[in-house]
């Protein structure tokens, strides 16, 4: 949350300027106070009139603007915790890389005391330039953050890596410019996405796991300090700034890959969606088919969480453990809790927290029972982190 933080929100001259809105919103939802500033060609997409309406201050376009006592990019400046400009259009990264500030966002930017984060919105191709990378490799190295761009459906229609990430995962990110590092040297394993086990060189046996909340742990524990090593099944998702990436397919490569990890871990938390079966036989060519039905035969693999809870000595590395149920939720997470001798188990019902960007989870552990009100992945996280935290200060 972001109560009594203080948010200047920069608008940048793109068409996911009309987002903007939506992140004000969310931003104040969130607990924060927020000020707007514009460049001249962001207000030519949104109107400023909008902005000053939710915000309760003018939406300030000219540096030259009376409204405030002082110069307004001195006063915003000062005040702002944190300067978040979304959309950051490539002209926008280009003149803050080189210190420019002829407009008010750019002074903003350069007169501010708090963290700065850049949403970046534009064509991929201009998010791929030679130029665009510099220039953000440069404000990076300055200390500024970034969230997004994401992959996705452009303005003009066409689809690419270039669309400005949504207002929520923003909001998300300004909130990770608050957080705490008390998860500062200390190592976590996260596991993360499907399985897939194989039939043949072309066929395998897998299941509808994206991979989002295990990289939203990831994520959100890179941003609290710790050194995080993510063993990834076969996902497609960008791998989270600060993070040591181990990309595995099978169970079997996934328990190697996080035996490997796991020496000098603090906690383990066990994300991934690992196939209990796989077929008994993977055949070096393509299987045949022929008009009969078809029967496999199918073996278990490793339980992989219940090895490291029954080879472990003493009360490290915490274990962390998930319950996808379809029914009586709770209630086979406890069995899993007890069964797989973990510290703590997230409960989530199937329909809840396959593929979408929120989830609704209840945590379960020794102590009881915890359902936490439906949020984006990355809070969850960060509520999940908070009970690692409190376990190894124990
Ligand atoms: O028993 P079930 O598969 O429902 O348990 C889910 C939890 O156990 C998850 O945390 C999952 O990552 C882990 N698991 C595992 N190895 C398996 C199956 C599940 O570590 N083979």
């Amino acid at each position: 949350m972001l109560e009594g933080r203080r948010v200047v929100v920069g608008i940048g001259g793109g068409i996911a300027a009309f987002k903007a809105v939506t992140l004000v919103r969310e931003l104040q939802r969130r607990g924060a106070e927020v000020r707007v500033v514009m460049t001249a060609a962001g207000a030519r997409f949104i109107g400023p009139v909008s902005l000053a309406g939710l915000t309760g201050k003018p939406a300030v376009v000219d540096l030259w603007d009376p409204s405030y006592a002082g110069e307004v990019h001195v006063e915003l400046g000062a005040w702002a915790d944190a300067v978040v400009v979304a959309p950051a259009t490539m002209n926008l990264l280009a003149r803050a890389a080189n210190g420019h500030a002829d407009d008010v966002v750019l002074a903003t930017l350069a007169c501010a005391r708090g963290a700065l984060l850049f949403a970046p919105a534009m064509h991929e191709r201009m998010w791929g330039r030679a130029a665009t990378r510099r220039n953000v490799a440069a404000l990076a190295a300055d200390g500024a953050r970034f969230v997004g761009p994401v992959e996705g459906a452009l303005a003009n229609g066409e689809v690419g890596a270039g669309r400005m990430a949504e207002p929520e995962e923003i909001a998300d990110a300004v909130e990770g410019l608050f957080a705490s590092p008390d998860l500062r040297g200390r190592r976590l394993v996260v596991s993360a996405g499907p399985t897939h086990e194989d039939l043949d060189p072309v066929r395998f046996l897998g299941n509808r796991s994206t991979g989002r909340m295990g990289f939203a742990i990831a994520e959100a524990a890179a941003a609290r300090g710790a050194e995080v090593v993510l063993v990834a099944g076969p996902v497609t998702l960008a791998t989270p700034r600060g993070v040591e990436r181990v990309d595995v397919r099978s169970a079997r490569e996934m328990e190697a890959a996080i035996q490997a990890a796991v020496a000098r871990a603090d906690a383990v938390v066990m994300a991934a969606a690992v196939a209990d079966y796989r077929p008994a036989e993977r055949t070096a060519q393509k299987r045949k088919k022929s008009d009969g039905p078809l029967t496999l035969e199918l073996v278990r693999n490793p339980d992989i969480l219940a090895g490291l809870g029954a080879s472990r000595q003493g009360a490290r590395p915490v274990l962390v453990g998930f319950a996808l149920e379809t029914e009586r939720v709770v209630e086979h997470a406890r069995a899993k809790l007890e069964r797989k001798q973990v510290d703590l188990v997230v409960a989530n019902h199937a329909s809840d927290g396959f593929g979408g960007a929120d989830n609704l989870v209840t945590l379960v552990d020794a102590a009881g029972d915890e359902p936490l009100p439906r949020a984006s992945k990355r809070t969850i996280a960060d509520r999940i982190l908070d009970r690692i935290v409190d376990r190894l200060r124990d």
